[in-house]
């Protein structure tokens, strides 16, 4: 109940306050009032000195991944591209024009085409009281459109005393956007009044760096060492395509569902084109920012005040889909991003959940239609976000979407051609199963429970062949598998959902004889096996992602009390395989869920797990917050494909940390460094 509740008082517009929230007549409960408690007490402005705010401000921070990913930098160069308070900033986002060549004029970063690594860093400082907002940071130029996304963050929600956060971003795959005179937004809607006084003081800054070097943890000893990395330009991909509104000077976001419909982009991809992927930024807001918790509409619908009391209908399941042309060409399965005043705010401090402060983005090979795409003509690129309820529907334009797609050319200038000679028919509709019963008003006496699954593992397959004009010629594939289940309850004290959500992605270059055999029942470690045979009659190569996103989030209420609790995981591992076994790891691009292609590259699996559990519970007098704890315990691995580790845990309540054991190779290259514990 509270979750989504809670919606009403995280919602990204400040003008909704909880003074709106109904109140539940039979039980006589109230969700709390969460800005009259003392926790969350603001302050007046503060004046002091600028030398002071430092040291009288506490860190909040998230678990990252290094940045740059893979490489350390000999030589890093960093230039502000906007530092601002941001107060009332809603439809005015600082824009600019960059330069980089101007930019980084007379240090050793002068020439974009020698940079080894590329990073975006937030640093922000807020006091007093203030929702979480959602920031967007985009980049584009008139030649390849405006409008890239490259950076999607949320705030921590301050507190009297002030809070500070710095994350840095690999921004290494959009070198072909940040190597050129380009135009940058970066959007961070934000309200102040005398209730919400906190200002989002933040400073955007990229890093470019030099001379960067890969330590190879190589299985033989003679293998290890350092080795120099590759410039990003022969990295990168050619080019970076926007799928978005394409503003110069505005947030380019598509707001998608329901009566808002679907993000449509025209694309034209140069005639040389041999590879090309879509990446996908996508995050619940509103009406959806817990969608995980919203109810079957078979019981919805016989809930009368459901609505009136905060929930959503439409079911809890969702998937980005998208489509090339009008055919279908793949689908993202989210995972459940939650932003600091989720559920109850003190989950969350002074440690955001993973993906919070840089939300995590998908990744679709869309190669297998590569020989449809390089006529010279534009071709459209439409997302949809839908859920597994009656026509896919879900609540309207609550879904913040946004792409691009990054595209690798061939060595020739000729025309790649091909078509596609496979694909799954019917894949885009969603097949769900619902389950659950309903007694009396679950809102008053009653209760309900639900359930919410797929009636088959959702499936999509793709394969296409090309033809480069260098003469290469093979067959592109892609593959995906996605499981669901979520179990729910709703009564009158309880909200609890319980959420699977796992499945793997996989890319694939195939000789065109054994694409049935291949892309059959395989699974990844038989596809290996066939690749590493001596004879290797069958020449394949791919990529696999597993991932999987579990979450469990309950709260509940009384006259005296307001707890929630969550268990969630963020886990993705990225394995190779390749003929020739070229472990070159100097090719790598530096991001985990880049897919090496038509020139393979077999290295480590490249893995990131974490693991969270919080806990928060608050004391109530007279239906207000008069105190409260929350605490959390988070444990994060990370392993490259250069053989670099961390393995953490963290511990911390709302006001420490009360422990922080990191350790692994690249420990010293962990966000945020170590913690000071109390
Ligand atoms: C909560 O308090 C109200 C007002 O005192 C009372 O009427 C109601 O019965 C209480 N509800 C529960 C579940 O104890
Ligand atoms: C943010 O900037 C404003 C305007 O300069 C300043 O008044 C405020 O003290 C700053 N807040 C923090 C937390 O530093
Ligand atoms: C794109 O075109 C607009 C309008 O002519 C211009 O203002 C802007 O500077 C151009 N952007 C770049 C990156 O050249
Ligand atoms: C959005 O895409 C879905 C899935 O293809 C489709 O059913 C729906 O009609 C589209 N909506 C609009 C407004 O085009
Ligand atoms: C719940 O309360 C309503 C009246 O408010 C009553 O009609 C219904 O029978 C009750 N149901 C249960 C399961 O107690
Ligand atoms: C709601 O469900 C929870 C979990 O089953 C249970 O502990 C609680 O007593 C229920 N509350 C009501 C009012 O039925
Ligand atoms: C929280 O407030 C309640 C009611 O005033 C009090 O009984 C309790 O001891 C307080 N707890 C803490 C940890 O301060
Ligand atoms: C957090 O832990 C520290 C150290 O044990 C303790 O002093 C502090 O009171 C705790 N804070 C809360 C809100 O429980």
């Amino acid at each position: 109940m509270h979750a989504a509740k809670y919606s009403l008082i995280s919602a990204l517009v400040a003008a909704t306050t909880a003074s709106h929230i109904p109140h539940r007549a039979e039980q006589g409960l109230a969700v709390p009032q969460i800005w009259s408690s003392p926790l969350f007490k603001s302050s007046a402005p503060f004046h002091g000195p600028s030398s002071a705010k430092e040291s009288t401000l506490t860190q909040s921070f998230q678990l990252h991944e290094p940045a740059p990913l893979l490489t350390s930098s000999a030589h890093s160069c960093s230039v502000t591209l906007v530092s601002r308070s941001f107060a009332n900033s809603y439809g005015s986002p600082s824009t600019l024009s960059f330069d980089p060549r101007t930019a980084f004029a007379g240090t050793a970063c002068s020439d974009p085409d020698e940079w080894t690594g590329l990073t975006l860093d937030v640093h922000g400082e807020t006091r007093g009281r203030q929702f979480d907002r959602l920031g967007t940071v985009w980049v584009g130029n008139n030649a390849t459109g405006q409008g890239v996304e490259v950076l999607r963050l949320d705030n921590p929600e301050p507190t009297k005393q002030g809070v500070y956060w710095s994350t840095k971003k690999d921004v290494g795959k959009y070198w072909p956007l940040w190597s050129q005179p380009a135009d940058v937004v970066f959007d961070l809607p934000n309200i102040v009044d005398d209730t919400y006084t906190g200002a989002l003081n933040v400073t955007l800054q990229l890093t470019a760096s030099v001379q960067g070097s890969l330590s190879r943890a190589g299985r033989k000893r003679t293998h290890a060492g350092r080795i120099p990395a590759l410039p990003l330009k022969q990295r990168a991909a050619h080019l970076v395509i926007p799928l978005s509104k394409r503003l110069q000077t505005g947030n380019s976001i598509f707001q998608l569902g329901g009566s808002a419909g679907n993000g449509t982009a025209s694309v034209k991809v140069p005639h040389n084109a041999a590879r090309a992927l879509v990446e996908v930024y996508a995050s619940g807001t509103a009406a959806e920012e817990f969608w995980y918790t919203g109810i079957t509409d078979r019981f919805f619908n016989q809930i009368p005040d459901a609505a009136a009391n905060g929930y959503y209908g439409h079911g809890p399941y969702r998937e980005v889909q998208l489509y090339i042309d009008g055919a279908f060409a793949g689908f993202v399965t989210p995972y459940p991003v939650i932003f600091t005043g989720g559920i109850n705010p003190l989950l969350w401090r002074p440690a955001a959940n993973y993906g919070t402060f840089d939300q995590p983005t998908y990744t679709i090979d869309v190669t297998p239609f590569i020989g449809t795409l390089t006529d010279d003509q534009p071709h459209s690129f439409e997302l949809a976000v839908v859920g597994s309820e009656r026509g896919g529907v879900i609540n309207d334009a609550s879904w913040f979407v946004s792409g691009n797609v990054q595209v690798y050319l061939d060595s020739s200038d000729g025309r790649t051609t091909g078509k596609v000679i496979k694909a799954t028919q019917g894949a885009e509709v969603v097949k769900g199963t619902t389950g659950g019963s309903i007694k009396g008003d679950p809102l008053t006496n009653g209760s309900l429970t639900y359930s919410v699954g797929l009636q088959v593992p959702r499936r999509f397959d793709v394969a296409g062949s090309v033809k480069t004009g260098s003469g290469k010629e093979y067959v592109a594939a892609w593959s995906q598998q996605a499981e669901y289940d979520n179990r729910g309850l709703v009564n009158a004290t309880t909200q609890t959902n319980d959420q699977k959500s796992f499945g793997w992605t996989r890319s694939l270059v195939i000789d065109a004889r054994h694409i049935d055999k291949v892309m059959g029942t395989l699974d990844f470690d038989a596809i290996q096996t066939l690749a590493d045979a001596q004879d290797a009659k069958v020449q394949v190569s791919a990529v696999q992602m597993d991932y999987n996103y579990p979450l469990y989030v309950t709260s509940s209420l009384s006259n005296t009390s307001f707890d929630a609790r969550i268990v969630e995981q963020f886990d993705r591992t990225v394995r190779r395989t390749g003929p020739g076994t070229d472990k070159d790891l100097t090719k790598m691009v530096g991001d985990e869920t880049t897919l090496v292609h038509a020139d393979p590259v077999a290295a480590l699996p490249h893995a990131i797990l974490s693991k969270r559990n919080a806990d928060a519970d608050s004391v109530l007098v007279n239906g207000a917050i008069a105190n409260g704890t929350g605490t959390a315990r988070q444990t994060y691995m990370y392993r490259d494909m250069a053989g670099g580790t961390i393995d953490r845990v963290t511990r911390t309540n709302t006001t420490n940390v009360l422990q922080d054991s990191l350790a692994g190779s690249v420990s010293a290259r962990a966000q945020p460094g170590q913690l000071t514990v109390a």
